[in-house]
């Protein structure tokens, strides 16, 4: 095929730029019809007056259950916003660096590869892992809440901040973002589960200066359908599941499912409170050594190996994508550089094949079933109920010595407990892992250790009597 000339060519690329800045014109005053076109994608009705509410009012709030596309519709609303105000800066944030990496990010920027390819040959930025540019001054960014002095500083006559999992986020992060909406061009879109009464989420919740959009998980799509005809989303089965598990009357059922603000607060097992004190707590178990372990069990899991001086961590391992052979091996060497007094492992799922050959290497493993019956049944709904409650005991009563980093301590304060038919229960791994964006495995290891400190001592107790 003969070469088109240069002129022509030219001529071409600025009939498309001719149009594509008509476009912008256009989706600048609705961003459902900037979605649609320009992203291809295909919102559901309340994503919609999420975007349309951002587009008439300065700050919107959009609280719901899981899974109903809220972080889908952040990601929507930082390109919007990007794209179609020139010379915009978009502040993105979340609880943990993980949630704005691999979860709004994400989105991000599968979003705007769909845009590059809609709008191509037209260059349109270029996009990092937290950032994308389409000048030095034009931009959105990604920021972790660990440095609240990095809000600062951001100057743009079009500003949008997004605040992924808003429940999460400190106060301080909220007073640098406020800071921002003195400005009469600043816009401000928090996204999130209903959390604990007294949030910074829940007072945005309760101020007339927000625009809100509740979602209940009935209100979406696959609920109203009776099946699942957007797969994506939060379906029927999950909320049956949910039914049986936390009962329809609980505090966790009234925020996960019908996502509305618990009437009453909602308990952590171990409290900030109790992590402080341990902090200067006596380790008065030092010398006793454990090895726990909690083995990946499925995709993106890690596998975390903690050696306890008593109630200390001394080591933490985390292994990614590593086989049962591998982590039995690296923790055979562990246990034959320290000879600990116990190797306590989960043996839930692939936790078994470590065990297993852990034991055929001749190391003896206190082996633990999370999911299994407790040894108190009928006060507790399972083994990981009753491991957790335990170990909320050993805090409360000033028998955990532990200087925790960011990620286990964030980990070990964020599971729920709740009674359900007259037990206690804690929230499910899995359930912790949709919230905290990933698996607690450091706070479950550390769990299993201090079960294992609590055998040890029975045992102690049972050969001196
Ligand atoms: N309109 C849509 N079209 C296609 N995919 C969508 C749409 N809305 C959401 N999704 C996809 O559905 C899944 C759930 O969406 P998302 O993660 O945004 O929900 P969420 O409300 O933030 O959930 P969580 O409460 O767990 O944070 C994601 O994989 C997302 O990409
Ligand atoms: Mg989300």
């Amino acid at each position: 095929m003969a070469r088109k000339n240069v002129p022509q060519e030219r001529h071409e690329l600025q009939s498309v730029v001719e149009r594509i800045k008509k476009s912008f014109a256009r989706w600048r005053q609705d961003p459902v019809v900037f979605v649609q076109e320009a992203l291809n994608a295909n919102p559901w009705e309340k994503q919609e007056e999420v975007l349309r509410a951002l587009a008439a009012h300065r700050r919107v709030c959009f609280v719901s259950c899981h899974g109903v596309g809220k972080t889908k519709t952040a990601a929507w609303a930082v390109l919007w916003f990007l794209y179609c105000h020139p010379g915009a800066k978009v502040i993105t944030t979340a609880p943990t660096w993980h949630q704005v990496e691999h979860q709004l990010w994400r989105e991000i920027r599968a979003e705007f590869a769909k845009l590059s390819e809609n709008l191509a040959p037209v260059k349109v930025g270029q996009c990092f892992t937290t950032r994308l540019e389409l000048a030095p001054d034009w931009f959105a960014v990604g920021l972790s809440t660990n440095e609240p002095e990095r809000f600062q500083g951001f100057h743009a006559e079009q500003l949008l901040v997004v605040i992924d999992e808003a429940g999460g986020v400190s106060s301080s992060i909220f007073a640098a973002a406020e800071s921002y909406m003195t400005s009469a061009h600043t816009k401000m879109l928090l996204v999130g589960n209903p959390t604990q009464p007294g949030t910074e989420l829940h007072k945005a919740f309760l101020s007339p200066d927000y625009y809100k959009v509740q979602v209940s998980a009935f209100d979406t799509p696959n609920l109203r359908a009776g099946n699942v005809v957007r797969p994506y989303l939060v379906t029927p089965a999950w909320v049956e599941e949910r039914r049986r598990e936390w009962g329809e009357d609980s505090a966790l059922f009234q925020m996960r499912v019908l996502g509305q603000f618990p009437s009453a607060s909602v308990d952590s097992v171990i409290t900030p409170a109790m992590l402080a004190a341990a902090r200067v707590a006596p380790n008065t178990r030092r010398g006793t050594r454990v090895i726990a372990a909690d083995i990946a069990r499925f995709g993106d899991d890690r596998t975390v190996v903690l050696v306890l001086d008593g109630t200390e961590v001394a080591e933490c391992h985390v292994l990614v994508g590593k086989d049962t052979m591998y982590t039995a091996a690296f923790i055979h060497i562990l246990a034959q550089r320290y000879k600990p007094d116990a190797i306590a492992i989960d043996g839930t799922g692939v936790g078994a094949g470590v065990v297993d050959r852990l034991r055929e290497m001749g190391n003896e493993v206190l082996e633990v079933n999370s999911a299994e019956r407790a040894s108190e049944p009928e006060q507790f709904a399972n083994l990981r109920a009753e491991m957790w409650w335990k170990a909320r005991e050993m805090f409360a009563q000033g028998l955990v010595s532990l200087n925790a980093d960011d990620e286990l301590s964030l980990e070990l304060t964020t599971p729920i407990y709740f009674l359900r038919l007259g037990r206690i229960q804690v929230e499910s791994k899995d359930d912790i892992k949709r919230r905290l964006g990933r698996s607690p495995d450091k706070a479950d290891a550390y769990v299993i250790g201090l079960h294992a400190l609590r055998q040890l001592a029975t045992l102690h107790r049972m050969r001196r009597a």
